[in-house]
């Protein structure tokens, strides 16, 4: 539990749902991998959201200096800092919404599955953390390999009897993003005016752009077709080549993770009309886990939209995906059970 000093100002900023000074309602958020590259410029942007009350950042390293830093921005959101396992419980306990982007990058040459000996036992941890005190908040994974990490945390979840399926995201926005902004390049367009549902998975084959739905509605050649697929699903490793063995996708990642998280805080609201695409246990295929669109309101993810038409190659492209994500569903579920 918290101490006494921090009870003491929780209930000066108002309990998660209420109203906080000034008629905006302030919710709760913590960010466990805080000091990391999409941590830190994450962190700041949720201290920018006005829908955020209070701020926890954790990490295993560096959260003192991150949180001083942040605390100094003049934006509504309180920011404490905790640093290290011990202080796990008390960042989570109260959170409406636990934002998980811990572990270690992508290097050169690296899959996102060479990432899960490491990164599985990190998010076990944490959301062994989130079981214990604050099991009714919902979760951004953003932990790699996606694809398998939140097959993971379903099963901790299970374990511990507090799984709500709605309430457990995989983030896959910046998939989207990726798309938006490659087809706007192509089209000539503003890439704010681009929305491209992209359903699968987060990682090669499995991240399945469906063209053929783009808005505005609009047409490509075979060969646009093939180099914006390889393009959205080789987005990730574009930018570890890039930079050359110092990290992957940090600073467009925080961006996507921020705006997936301010659309699950205006769901919370009770705002309509919210959809995103995202990994979920889903029943939009045979398959227990899959991104697709979701419309999200105060519950997590209220309902689950239909894969709509696809052309023939996104039919195989589904094919292909699907073998995929079959296998790394497996390994996350065995990573627990066994
Ligand atoms: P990073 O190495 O810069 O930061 C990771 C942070 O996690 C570090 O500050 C580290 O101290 C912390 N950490 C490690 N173990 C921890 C533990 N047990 N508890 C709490 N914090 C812990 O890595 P970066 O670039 O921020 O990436 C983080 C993760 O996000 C990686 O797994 C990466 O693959 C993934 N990612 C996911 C994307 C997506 O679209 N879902 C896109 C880009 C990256």
């Amino acid at each position: 539990h918290p101490p006494s000093s921090q009870m003491e100002e929780t209930s000066l900023l108002g309990r998660s749902g209420c109203r906080a000074k000034g008629g905006t309602p302030g919710f709760k958020v913590a960010i466990l991998g805080a000091a990391g590259g999409i941590g830190q410029p994450l962190a700041m942007l949720m201290k920018m959201n006005p829908l955020v009350s209070v701020l926890h950042l954790y990490d295993v390293v560096n959260t003192p200096g991150v949180t001083a830093d942040l605390s100094h921005m003049n934006t509504g959101a309180v920011v404490r800092g905790f640093l290290g396992q011990a202080q796990l419980d008390n960042a989570l306990t109260g959170m409406d919404l636990v934002i998980i982007p811990a572990g270690v990058p992508r290097k050169p040459g690296m899959t996102r599955d060479d990432l899960f000996n490491i990164n599985a036992g990190i998010v076990r941890t944490l959301c062994e953390g989130v079981t214990r005190c604050c099991p009714n908040a919902i979760v951004n994974l953003i932990s790699n390999p996606v694809n398998s990490t939140v097959p993971i945390a379903a099963e901790v979840f299970k374990k511990a009897g507090t799984y709500n399926p709605r309430r457990l995201l995989g983030v896959t926005t910046l998939d989207v993003a990726r798309a938006n902004t490659f087809v706007a390049e192509v089209l000539g367009l503003d890439p704010r005016n681009v929305n491209i549902p992209v359903v699968g998975g987060h990682a090669g084959v499995t991240i399945l752009p469906l063209l053929s739905q783009a808005t505005p509605p609009s047409s490509f050649t075979p060969e646009e077709v093939a180099y914006l697929t390889e393009r959205i699903q080789n987005g990730g490793t574009e930018v570890v080549e890039a930079k050359a063995g110092t990290g992957s996708a940090t600073l467009s990642m925080a961006y996507a993770a921020a705006q997936f998280a301010d659309a699950c805080l205006r769901g919370l609201r009770g705002d309509a009309g919210i959809v995103e695409c995202s990994y979920v246990a889903s029943q939009v295929t045979e398959l227990p886990f899959f991104a697709s669109r979701v419309r999200l309101g105060r519950g997590g993810v209220e309902e689950f939209l239909p894969l709509g038409p696809l052309n023939e190659f996104e039919r195989a492209g589904l094919e292909k995906a699907k073998k995929e994500l079959t296998e790394s569903i497996h390994k996350g579920v065995s990573f627990i059970k066994s």
